[in-house]
């Protein structure tokens, strides 16, 4: 794909999205969607680092408390966020919607009973540019839901959205991490029964399968032929997967066997 100079300014990224949690003077809690989070693996508990752009309440908060939360924004929270996001507590306090939230464990900060995971942040330094604050917060606790075990199957569990400037939901499973690049780099295709397989898809005389299955033959398993190789057998998988030819076992096999490549 060609690449042009786009003249249009500031672009959203595609990220997670966490709702800030402070308290106001009275008490009250604030509650506001942010999605230029990010973490660093500074100390056990980490390092966030969450900017903040414009006027809001939640910076007046920040200022006067030093601490916050940093709550998940899982897909079930969707009116909540849209709520909060589109409404600012330096205008009225934002409850007209309900909603159930608790201090912090270790910290005095408000936390949403609905996110699945929860960060507790004491804010450790700021560096201001134009028009917004970046927070660094050292992470003093984290809730979350049980059953998470780092694995694959968390975000199942978690279901974050993404924010693109629309709402999503997070795709499809690619794979592990370090699991592409050393099929690369060792040059072997150590499986053998997948070589086979798509070998016999290269050979089928169907264009969407054979020419990904080449593609990925010739470039010896690399990782961008593997992610399109993927995508064909699960479109075929799903076009004719089950048209009784012998095919029909092979779109499955192949897919475990990729994924299981990447275990
Ligand atoms: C999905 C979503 C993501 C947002 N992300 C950011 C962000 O990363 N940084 C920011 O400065 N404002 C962001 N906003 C805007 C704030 O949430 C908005 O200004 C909010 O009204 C501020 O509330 P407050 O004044 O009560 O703190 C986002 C809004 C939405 C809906």
């Amino acid at each position: 794909m060609k690449r042009i100079n786009s003249d249009k300014g500031y672009t959203t990224h595609l990220q997670p999205v966490f709702i800030i949690g402070t308290y106001n003077e009275d008490g009250s809690p604030n509650f506001c969607p942010i999605t230029w989070v990010t973490s660093s693996h500074d100390g056990p508990q980490g390092l966030m680092v969450i900017s903040m752009n414009g006027p809001k309440k939640t910076k007046k908060n920040i200022a006067r408390t030093g601490v916050l939360s940093a709550n998940l924004v899982s897909i079930d929270m969707l009116e909540m966020l849209d709520y909060f996001g589109s409404h600012t507590g330096l205008d009225a306090p934002k409850n007209a919607l309900p909603y159930e939230y608790e201090d912090g464990y270790v910290l005095n900060v408000p936390t949403l009973n609905i996110s699945r995971r929860v960060f507790e942040c004491q804010v450790v330094n700021t560096f201001e540019t134009s028009d917004t604050i970046t927070y660094f917060c050292k992470s003093m606790n984290r809730q979350e839901i049980e059953g998470l075990c780092g694995k694959k199957e968390d975000t199942d569990l978690l279901e974050p959205l993404v924010y693109t400037g629309r709402y999503h939901k997070l795709g499809e499973y690619l794979g592990e991490m370090e699991t592409f690049y050393k099929t690369k780099e060792t040059g072997t295709m150590t499986n053998t029964e997948l070589v086979k397989i798509v070998e016999k898809f290269a050979e089928c005389g169907w264009d969407a399968i054979d020419a990904p299955a080449k593609k990925w033959l010739a470039a010896n398993a690399s990782a961008d032929t593997t992610l399109e190789l993927i995508k064909a057998v699960q479109q075929a998988d799903k076009d004719c997967g089950s048209c009784g030819c012998e095919f029909d076992p092979l779109y499955k096999k192949a897919l475990e066997l990729l994924h299981a490549d990447s275990n």
